[in-house]
């Protein structure tokens, strides 16, 4: 049973729909049950929201009212809405009937998960969990909880700041549950409700639900072709007077660019001038694919460690599955950190803490083994576009984890949406921006094995070409099995 709860305005569902129709379509109605499928698959339309009435979603979108009526008769035929009379109609999921949800296991499923930019783990991570089970004893003999994290992790996550030139002590690490967590807490300590956030835009999507779930609202700056627009950010820094800024300057997800040295010393500038935290997220720093990450331009903390908080995680050097994550500040942040702590989470797990510090005892084969696995995926994936996308445009990236790619025509969410019948799963360019958006765009990763690229790039050029009407789309090509 899903009970019903918050209520989704005609406006806001229309904005999340973004480019939801096909052009000349006739099917309006089949478009539209699709597109609102794609947001609940998306995990973005949660089980229990309550729709918009139909006159009030027909006048936001705006279509007839008839074409509602059709597209949400089709979704509740699926059981993907239910309604009651005065109870209205809502989202609902009925159990064992809605095939793949966001974070269901994609291993030896035919649908193809091209929605997320994260690896799979290094083998060394197993080897890693052995040496930590041997150890094991000696921890079970103590309490477990960390809310700082465990010191042994502290001191490798501190040392490899040191090995980047950021001097840094155990005592300005806090161990989190992923980036996300430590990004979480990060808003709890510097925001409130109604509070200004700057972002950049496009922007990482969970980084912009978490301002909003805060409360917070996102002060978006548009980033242009070759990165940052910096002199925008001073100017949204003192007309908005955000209470913090979040940024991503190393291979920015999703647009892959980094910022130059030049650029991080003005950066630092502008932070400081404005007297605004800037929260750096290191993420996917390690992932220099072309470099060395050691040789990197200098860490934002190394050239204004008054005004800036760094979140890093180990998701995409070893394993997402790891949940772990840092913040570092200083010890005085992290005093501050921690008293707000402990009314979410007592600590992160233990066993998943000692498994890093073990990886990072030694932590540049692995990484190296990282960064030329993700390289030669890069080339798997960027020449299949080449091949089965040729009229679209990326620039090769530099690092990280996907390609952001320039469509000829704004259908992104189409191609999203179209992709799910060709078993492939895409994040809409939509999801990048603070107010959606960017149907110009879809951000494809290379983090899968290289045949699974190959056969994800010849199903997105199918969907493609049958978005746009131009692609040679044969019957055999159409019927991929979706199991
Ligand atoms: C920029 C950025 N920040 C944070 C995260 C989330 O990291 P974690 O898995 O550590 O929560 C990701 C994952 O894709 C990311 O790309």
């Amino acid at each position: 049973m899903t009970v019903p709860g918050g209520r989704i305005s005609g406006t806001r569902l229309a904005r999340l729909l973004g480019e939801w129709r096909r052009r000349g379509a006739r099917q309006g109605s089949a478009d539209l049950a699709a597109a609102i499928r794609l947001l609940v698959l998306d995990g973005r339309l949660p089980a229990g929201t309550r729709l918009p009435a139909e006159r009030e979603l027909a006048e936001a979108l705006p279509v007839s009212r008839t074409m509602i009526t059709a597209a949400l008769d089709q979704l509740r035929a699926e059981g993907l809405v239910a309604s009651r009379r005065g109870a209205g109609t809502w989202i609902s999921l009925p159990s064992g009937t809605m095939g793949i949800t966001p974070d269901t296991p994609l291993v030896g499923h035919s649908m193809i998960d091209f929605a997320r930019a994260a690896p799979p783990a290094l083998p060394g991570v197993l080897t890693a969990f052995d040496n930590v089970r041997r150890r094991l004893p000696e921890q079970l003999a103590d309490h477990g909880y960390y809310e700082h994290g465990h010191p042994d992790l502290r001191a490798r996550i501190a040392a490899r700041y040191e090995m980047r030139g950021v001097p840094t002590t155990p005592d300005q690490i806090v161990v989190t549950s992923g980036a996300q967590h430590a990004l979480a807490m990060t808003l709890r300590l510097l925001t409130g409700p109604g509070d200004r956030v700057l972002v950049e835009q496009p922007s990482y999507p969970n980084a912009l639900d978490a301002i909003k779930a805060v409360s917070a609202i996102p002060v978006p700056v548009a980033m242009t072709d070759t990165g940052w627009d910096l002199p925008g950010m001073a100017a949204a820094l003192r007309q908005a007077a955000p209470r913090m800024a979040y940024v991503v300057v190393d291979f920015h997800n999703p647009t892959a660019h980094r910022l130059d040295a030049e650029g991080r010393v003005e950066l630092a500038d502008i932070a400081r001038r404005a007297r605004t935290p800037l929260v750096v997220d290191e993420t996917i720093v390690e992932l220099d694919l072309d470099g060395d990450p050691l040789d990197g331009p200098p860490a934002m903390a190394a050239l204004a460690d008054d005004v800036v908080i760094t979140l890093g995680s180990a998701s995409k050097s070893h394993w997402g599955g790891l949940r772990i994550g840092w913040i570092r500040a200083s010890a005085e942040v992290v005093h501050r950190l921690i008293s707000t702590r402990t009314a979410l989470d007592l600590g992160s797990a233990v066993v998943d803490q000692l498994v890093l510090a073990d990886l990072l005892a030694d932590p540049d084969p692995a990484l190296r083994e990282r960064r030329a696995q993700l390289a030669a995926h890069r080339d798997v994936l960027m020449a299949g576009l080449r091949e089965h996308c040729p009229t679209w445009r990326f620039t090769r990236p530099a690092g990280g984890l996907s390609v952001w790619c320039e469509l000829d025509a704004p259908v992104s969410t189409r191609i999203a949406v179209v992709a799910q019948n060709h078993g492939l799963r895409l994040a809409p360019g939509a999801r990048f921006g603070a107010h959606g958006g960017f149907e110009r765009w879809l951000r494809l990763p290379y983090v899968q094995p290289p045949d699974v690229l190959r056969d994800a790039v010849r199903r997105l050029g199918v969907v493609a070409g049958s978005v746009n009407g131009t692609g040679l789309v044969s019957e055999e090509d159409i019927a991929i099995p979706v199991a």
